[in-house]
């Protein structure tokens, strides 16, 4: 019998939040085979899925730095999957790739949608889709080429418990910084300073964040990792040191409502009277150099300089919309991922063993 598939398709362009069985469809049919497969290309299960918060932006029919999805179409995104079948010099049968199969369970894709993945000994396999991969790398190259922060220097993280802002926080430490982080409650922000070594994290939910911000920032800020925008990016500027840098790497705070007229943002005259250069990136700007960052990452994870906090949902493809949405609630710590498919964990080990242990 032929093996079924789930896949979800784009339904309608939510107003707000995506709402989990409205949003998209999920829609059941036979999956590809060995049979389908042309040069070049891989029949792959998907394992881990990424969840990331851009996704929401893919969703709205506006100028951006990729297409929007169509209605009908399958929900873009990337996994960790499994090699079912290979007509690719690239990766054989059995192997684990990093794949842009998109949300479904079975996926051919072509040499162009997938990546090997290459990590050194005493990492796992899903750091390749967080700590070591697409986020690991935006926090990476974000902090060394545009925030570069400088011994004693104070950097300021908003999102600061989430798949970036977790590893750009650490990142800064390793450069010597003083790095205070910004979390959406006090268990994440006991993380951020027991587990991953932040000097001060303060909850922006809380009725004193406004005082706590100015105390934690007696000598300014000289780096602040914008992952969030809004107001906590207005309170920031107020708080900037001159010739400061403002990486602005995400604004999750407003993709539910990019459709409707934006705000100015307040203190923006702080950029002239601070001298603050203010940059945008995507981390696709570094494609070139993502093997030199995956093997920093790498290493210090492999060297216990860098944790990788990870969030991994269960139930298979089915909740990876109710998961998205959880992203904007605050719903993870570290990388989000959806175990699409439950994995034999020895087999991993091995995996890890014979590939990872280079
Ligand atoms: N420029 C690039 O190339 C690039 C690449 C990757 C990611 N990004 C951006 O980086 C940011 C973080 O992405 P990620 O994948 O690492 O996700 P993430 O931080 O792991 O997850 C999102 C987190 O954002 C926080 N959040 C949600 N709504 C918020 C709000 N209204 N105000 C403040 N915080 C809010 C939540 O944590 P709390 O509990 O703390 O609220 C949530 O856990 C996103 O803006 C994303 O678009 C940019």
């Amino acid at each position: 019998m032929a093996r079924k598939n789930l896949t979800f398709h784009l339904a309608e362009r939510p107003k707000g939040n995506i709402v989990p069985g409205k949003t998209f469809n999920l829609v059941e049919t036979d999956a590809p085979t060995a049979d389908d497969l042309k040069d070049g290309q891989l029949l792959v299960e998907n394992i881990y899925l990424s969840l990331d918060p851009a996704m929401r932006t893919w969703l709205y029919d506006i100028r951006s730095y990729t297409p929007p999805v169509a209605i009908g179409e399958k929900m873009r995104g990337g996994a960790i999957a499994r090699v079912l079948a290979s007509k690719s010099s690239k990766a054989k049968e059995g192997e684990f790739v990093f794949a842009r199969s998109g949300w479904t369970e079975v996926a051919v894709v072509g040499e162009a949608e997938f990546d090997t993945i290459d990590l050194p000994k005493g990492t796992q396999l899903t750091h390749a889709i967080g700590a070591a991969g697409m986020t690991g790398l935006t926090a990476y190259f974000g902090l060394t080429e545009i925030g570069k922060p400088k011994a004693g220097e104070t950097v300021v993280v908003s999102g600061a418990a989430g798949a970036t802002g977790s590893v750009v926080g650490q990142i800064a430490k390793i450069n010597g910084a003083r790095v205070v982080g910004l979390a959406g409650s006090d268990e994440k922000c006991k993380v951020l300073t027991e587990e991953l070594g932040f000097d001060v994290a303060l909850n922006y939910k809380a009725p004193t964040f406004a005082e706590d911000f100015v105390k934690a920032t007696p000598d300014y800020i000289d780096v602040y990792w914008d992952n969030v925008g809004g107001d906590i990016l207005e309170k920031a500027l107020a708080r900037a040191a001159p010739h400061s840098r403002f990486v602005i790497c995400g604004g999750i705070s407003g993709y539910n409502s990019l459709d409707q007229e934006n705000h100015g943002i307040r203190n923006i005259f702080q950029v002239i009277t601070q001298r603050i250069r203010m940059e945008g990136f995507i981390v696709f700007d570094y494609r070139d150099r993502y093997p030199e960052g995956k093997k920093q990452l790498g290493q210090w994870i492999a060297e216990g300089k860098l944790k990788a906090k990870e969030t991994i949902v269960k139930g298979g493809l089915k909740v990876a919309d109710a998961a998205m949405s959880s992203l904007f609630d605050g719903g993870n710590t570290g990388k989000l991922l959806v175990e699409v498919k439950p994995i034999d964990q020895e087999e991993v080990s091995r995996y890890v063993t014979k590939y990872l242990a280079r």
